[in-house]
């Protein structure tokens, strides 16, 4: 991903689902030519490859299997979401845990198929665990502020500041997001200046009364275009 960048995950949302998730990854496509920010989106399992067909930004899948090709019914392994057109994943939201063996084979099966992964993370001790396997990035994401209106930027922004020292700690390489919250332009550019590279956020946009309006903003936080 280019960085600074935001991650739009649709999660389970009605608002987000079959033609919406299309009509919603073309807002965010829209979004990203006009202002030249790095805006990506997570739509759910069944809506990623007709919106990975339908617009020109980078999709993720919002979970994966640690499991083989093969006869592996109702598995989401890795090649699926590559063969689906998503360039990487988001692993272990709060809201889909997986063990840490799943967690570091995963990361590796991606890493070999050119899949980059997010991987979700409740709190620092966490964090500093999940980088040490060495994914893309890593996003902390305090659960008890998801979904709120309150940003982690501003409600916990201590956290995300040790979480980048004490991930940069355990592994140089793995660059950090935040989540939990985030609604506005002014929410992204606290992210950035607490040493994200980006943010993760669903409700401000997927709930929005006007997704471009809340995204256009957003953008602005990413700082200037290119
Ligand atoms: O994955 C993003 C998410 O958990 C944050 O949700 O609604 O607080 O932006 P939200």
């Amino acid at each position: 991903m280019r960085t600074p960048f935001i991650l739009v995950n649709f999660k389970a949302y009605p608002e987000a689902l079959g033609s919406k998730a299309v009509a919603l990854a073309g807002t965010c496509a829209e979004v990203a030519e006009e202002t030249g920010r790095s805006l990506a989106v997570a739509p759910s399992p069944f809506d990623l490859a007709l919106v990975a067909k339908s617009v020109r930004i980078p999709v993720f899948a919002q979970h994966l299997d640690p499991a083989d090709t093969g006869k592996a019914t109702g598995w989401v392994p890795p090649e699926a979401a590559l063969a689906a057109g998503a360039v990487g994943t988001l692993l272990n939201h709060s809201e889909r845990k997986v063990a840490w063996e799943e967690m570091r084979d995963l990361i590796e099966r991606c890493r070999q198929l050119g899949l980059e992964v997010v991987a979700c993370a409740d709190d620092v001790a966490e964090a500093e665990t999940a980088a040490t396997f060495g994914p893309d990035y890593l996003a902390i994401e305090p659960p008890e502020l998801i979904g709120g209106d309150v940003s982690v930027t501003s409600a916990k922004p201590e956290v995300i500041a040790k979480a980048v020292v004490r991930i940069h700690a355990a592994s140089p390489k793995v660059q950090v997001l935040c989540g939990a919250g985030v609604k506005t332009g002014r929410d992204v550019a606290k992210a950035l200046e607490l040493g994200a590279v980006g943010v993760l956020l669903a409700s401000g946009v997927v709930k929005a009364k006007d997704p471009g309006r809340s995204l256009r903003d957003l953008a602005k936080g990413l700082g200037r275009g290119p």
